[in-house]
């Protein structure tokens, strides 16, 4: 393994999983529970955004209580330690990166702990506070437009141009926890690999685009993402002459 010099992360609901977080397509995932439509689509906003905002309401209540397992605290240790640059591009909406020590988080989903307002377009900390019909914008002081800052189907996911740039210019792409089933993120691994990088999944099982992966480890997040940086620091250190074999 050689020394990359620089290492970009795709993380998906699995990485969060063992924090206490429900995946979405396993079984009793998120989608099993509720229709997609109705709380994860402007479509389903514009006609209910009541039941919407409650659906995502529950969600935060539940992100204030969790912490970040071993598979976040060894990506931090990977950014802080490694002597190449490391970037986590995540699809997570929660915190939970940042709060395992990560400092390089791309939120391409954005986040639940922030706002949106519709009207302004302004972007804002609500932390662990509800959004209702009836809230007002601390912007534009418009009232009953504001949802969550969360990406919906058929939207665009945030900070495309920053990634595709880390994804043409990373050495190793590596994808945890994560379905492979939403695009773009599930096309990364494909522009990543065409531009030369390697490419490795650590995921439960094989994902939907396991086969575009030249390397694949099955296990929990916690168990196999620790190891792998283990192995990728051993590496490091032996590239750098540190070790003696
Ligand atoms: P999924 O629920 O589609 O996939 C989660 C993946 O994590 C599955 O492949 C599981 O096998 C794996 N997994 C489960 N537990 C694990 C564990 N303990 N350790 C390692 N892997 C585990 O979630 P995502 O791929 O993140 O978007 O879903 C992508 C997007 O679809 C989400 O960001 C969300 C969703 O709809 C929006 O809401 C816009």
């Amino acid at each position: 393994m050689p020394l990359y010099d620089k290492i970009l992360i795709l993380t998906g609901a699995g990485m969060s999983a063992e924090s206490g977080l429900s995946t979405f397509r396993d079984k009793d995932g998120i989608w099993s529970q509720y229709n997609y439509e109705e709380v994860a689509t402007p479509e389903g906003y514009a006609a209910d955004p009541e039941r919407c905002l409650e659906f995502y309401n529950k969600r935060r209540v539940m992100h204030r209580d969790i912490e970040p397992n071993q598979a976040h605290k060894a990506l931090a240790r990977l950014e802080a330690e490694y002597p190449g640059e490391v970037i986590i591009v995540t699809q997570n909406i929660d915190r939970l990166h940042e709060e395992g020590g990560s400092k390089r988080v791309i939120h391409m989903h954005g986040r639940i702990d922030q706002a949106l307002c519709q009207s302004c377009g302004q972007t804002y900390d609500i932390s662990y506070k509800t959004l209702n019909v009836d809230s007002v914008c601390p912007a534009c002081k418009c009232q009953g437009q504001q949802r969550p800052n969360v990406v919906w189907f058929g939207e665009i996911p945030y900070f495309l141009d920053e990634i595709q740039k880390e994804l043409v210019s990373c050495f190793l792409f590596l994808s945890i926890g994560t379905s492979g089933s939403v695009y773009p993120a599930a096309g990364f691994v494909n522009l990543a690999r065409k531009a030369g990088a390697h490419t490795v999944e650590l995921n439960l099982e094989p994902s939907d685009g396991a086969v575009q992966f030249h390397e694949a480890h099955q296990g929990k997040a916690t168990e196999i993402v620790p190891a792998y940086v283990d192995r990728l620091m051993y590496e490091a250190a032996i590239a750098r002459k540190e070790v003696v074999q």
